[in-house]
Order: structure tokens, then C-alpha cells, then sequence
């Protein structure tokens, strides 16, 4: 179904596989709205967390408005709930440049990978949307699970270790959600399985490319702070959970 080859260095970087009780979770079918209405919440978190990082970091007041413009359909469906499938079609693509600010330390190559990450975050969005929308499963808020508060928790609250912290908590979290998309996928109907698949190559870029960010700007050796992120992750991924979803832990069933 695809090269095992593209998991291994997510296997490498993450501390444990997903528990076996969240897959059996996972694939039961009643759970299904849970898990795409919190995939798709994740796409546009994901992408996010990625525009507020350059705009915080590294664009010009100018592309700053531009990105806050580009993300507004996106906010105001999910927020709002204006807009729609039809609505949201094509928005992915951004037509104006995303420039660094002349006293950006950060290079235009930070802002180059965030910005298509962004639009294949976004692009996603819409591929979710598209398949809740055929198996009739409305969109509706919900809440956040306890995965990336957790891994935040753990981040440095000085420069320029905030920044670096962020990239490897983009990382991980870009890591497991393929292993995850690659572990459930055998267990889903063929189009959701077809496009777990699809999403594999795209996420296991974001890893890397989050990765090499955080090491390029630390321009140092970072082996230590993905340690302390590597453990917290597994322990949020193997401790028990009593809340389900996409990242959530091991869950606690009732028998
Ligand atoms: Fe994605
Ligand atoms: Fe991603």
C-alpha cells in the first residue's frame, strides 16, 4: 500500500507505537465521527500553529495581514459555522508572496516550508470535510484532547529556545499522527484507508522539515530537548485516557 520505508524514520524518531486498545478503539464504527471531526479540527490546528509561528517569527506586517485573510474561511466555518464545502473550495492556495521582515533573524526558508505546509494543512482540511460531508456526518465543535497542551507544557519560556521547543513539538506531533494514519488504515472502509495513505508522504515531510528547522536555528545540538519531548509524547500516548480521540491516550473502556 506504501513504501515501509517512509514510516521507519518515524518509528526511529517516536518513543512507542500506538497501544493496540487505541487502534480497537479507533475502528469501531461508532467512533468514526469522533475520530474525522477531530482529524479535521487537527488540519486546521496544524495549519495554525504554523502561520502564527511565522507570524510571529519571521513575516512583514504586510504578510501578516495576508495570512490572517488567507486562514479567515477557514476560522469562520469552523468558529462560526459559516460557509461550506462549496465555499471553502480552492481556498488552500495563496496568491500573494509571504516576504520576511528585514530584521528577521529567521531566513525565508523558515517561512518557505511553514507557508506549504500551510496549504497542504489547509488542502487536507478540505479533503476531511469532503468525506464527512459524503457519509453525512455534520461538522460540529469539539474539544481538545490533552496531547498538545501536554507536550506544550514542557517548552522553554525564553528565546531562542521557545521557538525551537515549538518546531520539535511540530515534529512529533506531525510524526504520530502518520503513524496513526498508517496503523488505523487497515481497519477502514477503502476510501478513508485510500486516503490515510495519501496523507503519509505529506506528514512524514512535515516531521522532517519541522525538524531540520529546529536544528538549523538552534544551530546547535538539540538531541536533548527531543529527548524530554520524546518522553513526554510516549507517556501521553501510553498513559491511560479517559477522553477519545485522535491523539488521545490509552483509553480506559468499561466492561
Ligand atoms: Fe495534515
Ligand atoms: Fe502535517
Amino acid at each position: 500500500m506504501y513504501e515501509t520505508s517512509l514510516l521507519e524514520p518515524i518509528y526511529a524518531f517516536l518513543h512507542c507505537e500506538t497501544p493496540d486498545e487505541w487502534i480497537d478503539e479507533a475502528k469501531k464504527p461508532e467512533n468514526l465521527s469522533i475520530i474525522l471531526r477531530d482529524h479535521l479540527l487537527c488540519e486546521l490546528k496544524a495549519a495554525q500553529s504554523a502561520m502564527y509561528l511565522i507570524r510571529k517569527y519571521a513575516v512583514d506586517k504586510e504578510s501578516a495581514a495576508t495570512l490572517l485573510e488567507w486562514f479567515k474561511p477557514y476560522e469562520e466555518f469552523v468558529y462560526k459555522k459559516v460557509g461550506s464545502l462549496e465555499s471553502l473550495k480552492g481556498k488552500s492556495n495563496i496568491s500573494k508572496r509571504i516576504t520576511a521582515r528585514a530584521d528577521a533573524v529567521y531566513s525565508q526558508e523558515l517561512i518557505d516550508k511553514m507557508v506549504l505546509l500551510i496549504k497542504e494543512e489547509l488542502h487536507h482540511f478540505y479533503q476531511v470535510l469532503e468525506i464527512m460531508e459524503e457519509r453525512n456526518i455534520p461538522y460540529e465543535a469539539i474539544t481538545a484532547s490533552r496531547y498538545a497542551k501536554g507536550m506544550l507544557s514542557n517548552i522553554i519560556t525564553h528565546e531562542p529556545h521557545t521557538l525551537i521547543d515549538k518546531l520539535i513539538i511540530g515534529a512529533f506531533i506531525e510524526a504520530r499522527s502518520c503513524e496513526r494514519f498508517a496503523k488505523l488504515a487497515p481497519y477502514l472502509e477503502d476510501d478513508l484507508a485510500k486516503f490515510y495513505i495519501s496523507l503519509l508522504r505529506s506528514e512524514s515531510r512535515h516531521y522532517q522539515d519541522y525538524l531540520s528547522l529546529a536544528e538549523e536555528i538552534s544551530g546547535g545540538d538539540i538531541s536533548k530537548r527531543v529527548a524530554v519531548f520524546a518522553k513526554a509524547e510516549a507517556d501521553l500516548i501510553q498513559s491511560p485516557d479517559h477522553d477519545f480521540k485522535f491523539h488521545s491516550g490509552k483509553p480506559i473502556t468499561i466492561n
